[in-house]
């Protein structure tokens, strides 16, 4: 194959909405490298939520977005076919910010190398986002003890589920809310969570009240939706809110209310958001201490995996729509 598939953003979703009509798919000319030049065939590309709000015209995020005519921005992981740089040699896997492309030229800069015996399904599930956001959410914020209650959505979710894996290993009471019955099974009978509420069709505050008898000092949100409400008032003295994902809002044409805030002055609460490109320079001291929990077997990962690049579009909406079981990856 001479050619290869790149795909660009061309039109805002100013309406919510994804659809083939942002999109541009163009042929080009696998490149050659030049000097200090790398050429990587993508192998895995990661779908995250996150791409609507990078493509979106929102210039006051944490991250500016992608321009309209640029290729669509993503992380994944793909093998060097050619190298005129000496950092990398052909046949070294790496995982960067890639893009959706077939192939991608780069200085090196931002690549790194897989570790010998990481798969690519690995590495995209575990050590790059999920595993980094859920260890930053965590523990810089979250700052769970012993003993005490921690409640995750999206908990069957890439991030939401080593949350509550990490937050089982370290000997806390976790709750994860999630949106269909067998994600409720996954989360309780193969991860270990202590229990699950169906936020479609549990009786929420029954539900909550029932799992969280000591109620509840550490709540990592993942998506919104009606359950924060219900969370929120039952948090316990001194609790921690840490504010990962609002997916239940991103495709909403109002944001919805917040709970009230009284409880936070009478219970003392702490309400922290936060992002991720932010701590990218912690990310050896973050692997420090992910990597010890995977080596110990504590945390399980599922991939979802779809095929090939036309596919993106479909596989992103899946996230928003909860058919994903475990992390979405684009195999090409
Ligand atoms: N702050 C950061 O730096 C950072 C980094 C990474 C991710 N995030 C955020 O973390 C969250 C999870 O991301 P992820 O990559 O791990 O995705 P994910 O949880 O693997 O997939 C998204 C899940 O969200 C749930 N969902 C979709 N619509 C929903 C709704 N209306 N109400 C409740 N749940 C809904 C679905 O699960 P159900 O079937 O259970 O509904 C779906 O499977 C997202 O909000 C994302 O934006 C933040």
């Amino acid at each position: 194959m001479s050619t290869y598939k790149e795909i660009a953003l061309v039109k805002r979703p100013d309406d919510g909405k994804i659809g083939p009509h942002l999109f541009e798919t163009r042929e080009k000319t696998i490149p050659s490298a030049k000097d200090g030049e790398i050429v990587i065939k993508q192998t895995h590309m990661s779908l995250d939520p996150a791409m609507l709000g990078w493509m979106s015209d929102d210039r006051e995020s944490y991250i500016p977005p992608v321009e309209l005519g640029d290729v669509m921005r993503s992380s994944g992981v793909g093998e060097v076919v050619e190298s005129k740089n000496g950092d990398f040699a052909v046949g070294d896997k790496v995982m960067g910010m890639t893009g959706w492309s077939e192939y991608v030229v780069s200085n090196g800069r931002g690549f790194n190398k897989l570790r010998a015996g990481i798969s690519e399904e690995m590495a995209l599930c575990v050590f790059a986002l999920p595993g980094l956001t859920a260890t930053t959410g965590l523990y810089n914020f979250g700052k769970p003890k012993q003993g005490e209650t921690l409640i995750v959505t999206g908990a069957a979710g890439s991030v939401g589920s080593i949350v509550g894996q990490l937050a089982k290993a370290d000997g806390l009471r976790v709750i994860g809310v999630v949106g269909s019955d067998d994600k409720a099974e996954w989360i309780v009978n193969e991860l270990g969570f202590d229990g699950a509420i169906n936020y479609k069709t549990d009786d929420l505050k029954e539900k909550l009240k029932s799992l969280t008898p000591d109620r509840i000092d550490v709540f990592f949100e993942n998506t919104g939706g009606p359950i924060q409400h219900h969370i929120v008032n039952r948090m316990n003295e001194h609790g921690r809110i840490v504010v990962c994902g609002m997916i239940a809002d991103y495709q909403a044409e109002k944001p919805s209310p917040g709970p009230n805030w009284i409880p936070l002055i009478k219970k003392r609460i702490t309400i922290q958001g936060f992002a991720m490109p932010d701590h990218w320079n912690e990310i050896p001291q973050l692997l420090e201490k992910l990597t010890p929990y995977v080596q110990q077997g504590k945390i399980k990962y599922r991939a979802h995996i779809i095929e090939g690049l036309d596919h993106a579009c479909e596989g992103l909406n899946m996230l928003f729509e909860g058919k994903n079981t475990g992390k979405m990856i684009l195999k090409l």
